[in-house]
């Protein structure tokens, strides 16, 4: 089937192609996610995905473009949720991975390639002496805080509300509070999901962002019981709202006062630089979760941090935290993530970032030009732009606005019919390392002219 790429086309012809295609009566994916939502509940299996009123079936990707089932190519700024800094099909990790899946894909042994990955992530990310593979970040989160509680003894984990670290019980609690269930804005209440045992929310300390007393009191008064703190050092789940100057700072102060271990969830945030999120935002915890962009593409999670505190998971010494995985560090995502991490050097990161510095101002500039209250939010690769005026702080500034509004969910379909994927929760974005400024241009053109199309 031929390609139609779109963003070389004048606007009217792409949203002529698109409106005949993905969303035409006899669309592919339409009649895919009907036959998906006979077999799957809501037709889907992975809510952060989900598109209404159908989502767009992928068939294939190649750099930084994806086709669709109908043949429609769109440009990727969502690498699947971030985790493909080098785009899609990169022909070193095909060939790396190609070459070991022809060798065998699991066994009941390790494998050279945990070895070398290990080493390699180990070597770049300075406070990571040891490290173990899972396959998700999840679960990579999961492990932190097990890992913490058995180091300290103590039971209760600290964490942002409305920050996502993924669907382990303790790490989802008051990831999206309802405003009748917020509770004190010093002293956030702790919101268990559906699902989960009540019991939990009591062993969650609910912080605000930035709040830099509420904090500092929250951590005092359970200082005995807390086993970690858990930070994204640039939350999605809290509009990468940037952390205050000197924030991120007083949470490493007060829990090393305490001895409660400082947990960086760097899942999402690990592409910022060649050492880490929590590198290039100035603080060394004790522990890291990490997953997405370390797999290449292929389903990872890690958890890493001292010899000291990872010694918990010793079976040679004393053993606290038992962790099996039938599919840990299996050789196929090893090896993916070595030809990943190895591209991705010092100079990588320098280009991607300037091109999102580039991309970013460019966004805030039509903002600005159009008199739109907006504000830009992200670093590094990372793009997350708030249709909003208000002043932004925390969890709770969002939700008047940027959080919930049908919008983003307009303007994502304003933006698939120019050509160009983005997520229907917020103007949120990455980019990759196939993409240059003609991509960049290419986004800003097609916001810009989304942007007049919008019932706002
Ligand atoms: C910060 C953060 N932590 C944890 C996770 C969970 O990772 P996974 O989806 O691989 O389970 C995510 C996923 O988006 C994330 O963004």
């Amino acid at each position: 089937m031929p390609v139609k790429t779109f963003h070389t086309r004048s606007a009217n012809v792409i949203e002529e192609i698109a409106t005949k295609s993905y969303r035409s009566p006899g669309a592919l994916s339409k009649q895919l996610y009907e036959r998906a939502s006979r077999v799957m509940p809501g037709g889907n299996t992975r809510h952060s995905i989900a598109l209404a009123p159908y989502p767009i079936y992928a068939r294939s990707g190649i750099g930084c473009r994806v086709t669709d089932v109908e043949g429609d190519e769109r440009i990727d700024f969502l690498n699947n949720y971030t985790s493909l800094i080098l785009g899609h099909a990169d022909p070193q990790v095909t060939s790396a991975v190609t070459r070991r899946v022809s060798l065998g894909t699991a066994f009941t042994m390790p494998a050279p390639e945990e070895v070398e990955l290990a080493e390699l992530l180990a070597g770049r990310i300075p406070y990571v002496e040891q490290i173990r593979f899972c396959n998700s970040g999840s679960e990579a989160v999961m492990l932190a805080v097990k890992a913490a509680r058995a180091f300290t003894g103590r039971h209760k984990i600290a964490k942002f509300e409305g920050a996502y670290h993924g669907i382990y019980d303790y790490a989802e609690v008051s990831e999206s509070p309802k405003a009748d269930e917020w509770g004190e804005s010093d002293a956030p209440g702790s919101v268990v999901e559906p699902g989960t045992p009540p019991g939990v929310a009591s062993d969650v300390v609910v912080l605000p962002w930035n709040r830099f007393e509420a904090c500092r009191e929250r951590i005092r008064s359970h200082k005995d019981d807390l086993a970690a703190l858990v930070v994204d050092p640039m939350p999605l789940g809290i509009g990468m709202i940037a952390p205050r100057s000197g924030f991120l700072e007083l949470l490493r102060e007060e829990t090393a006062r305490y001895g409660i271990l400082l947990i960086a969830d760097e899942v999402l945030t690990f592409r910022l630089s060649y050492h880490g999120s929590a590198h290039a935002f100035g603080i060394q915890p004790d522990l890291g979760s990490f997953g997405k962009i370390i797999g290449g593409g292929f389903p990872v999670g890690a958890v890493g941090g001292s010899r000291q505190v990872m010694s918990v998971f010793d079976h040679t010494g004393s053993l606290k935290v038992r962790h099996g995985g039938t599919f840990n560090a299996n050789p196929v995502t090893m090896t993916a993530g070595i030809e990943t991490m190895k591209q991705m050097t010092p100079e990588a990161y320098s280009r991607l970032n300037a091109l999102g510095d580039y991309l970013r101002e460019r966004l805030a500039r039509i903002f600005r030009d159009r008199g739109m209250p907006a504000q830009v939010c992200g670093r590094g690769s990372l793009f997350l732009a708030h249709l909003s005026g208000e002043e932004l702080i925390d969890f709770r500034s969002l939700c008047g606005f940027s959080r919930n509004s049908p919008v983003y969910g307009e303007l994502c379909h304003q933006m698939l019919q120019r050509g160009i994927i983005l997520s229907p929760r917020g103007v949120f974005g990455c980019l990759s390392t196939p993409m240059s400024e003609g991509e960049a241009d290419a986004f800003v053109n097609a916001l810009e002219s989304s942007l007049t199309k919008l019932t706002m």
